[in-house]
């Protein structure tokens, strides 16, 4: 008992140090460049960001009037007691609203929240149904929430979040079901509580906002042959290892890289499923009696290649097929 509950206080802190992370101007920048004529005329909400250090505060508080923004909530979350127990005041949240009055404000009124700021309350629902559009980089250990939260209430959004998240069984339904898509560009560093910066190789952007690129169909050249694009043993589909590379002239299933995601167009191409975690789809075709033997232990789910002595796994695929 003892052992699980400081198990469970140790992911806590764990999750709430992997959650500090500060998104930078520039990044912010590079892909809000994408967006001015949809945020024109409206209400902007950032619910996980604490004014005096959110770097999308800044941005739209200075692109207020070049954005045509209605207006800007921000509402800030009390963060950890472990990090703020001994300072009462910073233990509340608070909410910053800017609008056409006060944007030239140099320090806007802060106004005292209810409750600790957290995006799932009471109060910051309300500040979300008021909302046009969220834009914000939530926390990334309460990202399936986060993003169940935006749905179930209709919202436009922007967010931050890693590639991974992409094959969790609920974010990949929402792909599939082109209700989430991908942004422009990657997040490649991130500041840290201590001023350093921390980099990642997969973080990027989630929306529902139009992206142009997802109009862009992705040029095939290659010709389907069965040495170059094996059948999987467990999926009634061919194994495409590189995006670039998946046959012109082929009508059946394929499995592609993750990354495919970035790419995809939804009137070139239809999501099937995915290879991975569970194959809520049904659409694997045999399940192994698995061996003890870690060179298997993927093997029900990932797509499995015969090779001469035995299977090769192949990593998650997105299963895909030509909508023309
Ligand atoms: C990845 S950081 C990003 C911060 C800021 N949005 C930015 O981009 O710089 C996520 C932030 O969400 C805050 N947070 C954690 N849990 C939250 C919750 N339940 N409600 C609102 N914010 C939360 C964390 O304190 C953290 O500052």
């Amino acid at each position: 008992m003892g052992t699980k509950s400081s198990n469970k206080s140790l992911q806590k802190a764990k999750d709430i140090k992997n959650d500090e992370f500060y998104t930078r101007y520039d990044d912010i920048q590079a892909e809000l460049n994408f967006y001015k004529d949809q945020l024109k005329g409206k209400v902007i909400y950032c619910n996980c960001d604490d004014p005096a250090e959110s770097a999308f505060t800044d941005f739209f508080k200075l692109n207020f009037d070049y954005l045509g923004i209605k207006k800007l909530i921000c509402t800030r979350y009390q963060k950890s007691n472990l990090f703020l127990l001994a300072d009462p005041v910073r233990r509340s949240g608070y909410r910053l609203e800017i609008t056409a009055k006060n944007k030239d404000d140099k320090k806007p009124v802060k106004i005292n929240l209810k409750g600790d700021g957290d995006f799932r309350s009471p109060e910051c629902i309300e500040f979300l149904k008021e909302a046009d559009i969220v834009i914000t980089n939530p926390p990334f250990s309460l990202f399936r929430e986060y993003v169940d939260q935006l749905i179930k209430h209709n919202k436009k959004f922007l967010i931050i979040g890693n590639d991974n998240s992409r094959t969790y069984k609920e974010i990949f339904k929402l792909i599939k079901e082109n209700k989430i898509w991908s942004g422009y560009t990657k997040v490649k560093e991130f500041g840290q509580p201590d001023g350093t910066f921390k980099k990642f190789g997969n973080v990027g952007w989630y929306t529902n906002l139009e992206v142009a690129k997802r109009n862009e169909e992705i040029i095939l050249y290659k010709e389907y042959n069965q040495q170059e694009y094996p059948k999987y043993d467990n999926y009634d589909a061919i194994e495409v290892s590189r995006i670039k590379d998946i046959p012109k002239d082929y009508k059946g299933v394929m499995g592609v890289s993750v990354s495919f995601i970035d790419r995809y167009n939804p009137e070139q191409f239809e999501i099937l499923g995915i290879t991975d975690r569970n194959n809520v789809w049904d659409l694997s075709t045999k399940t192994y009696t698995v061996v003890d033997d870690p060179k298997y232990s993927d093997l029900n789910r990932r797509g499995a290649i015969k090779t001469n002595d035995g299977y090769k796994s192949t990593y998650a695929r997105i299963l895909i097929k030509r909508k023309k």
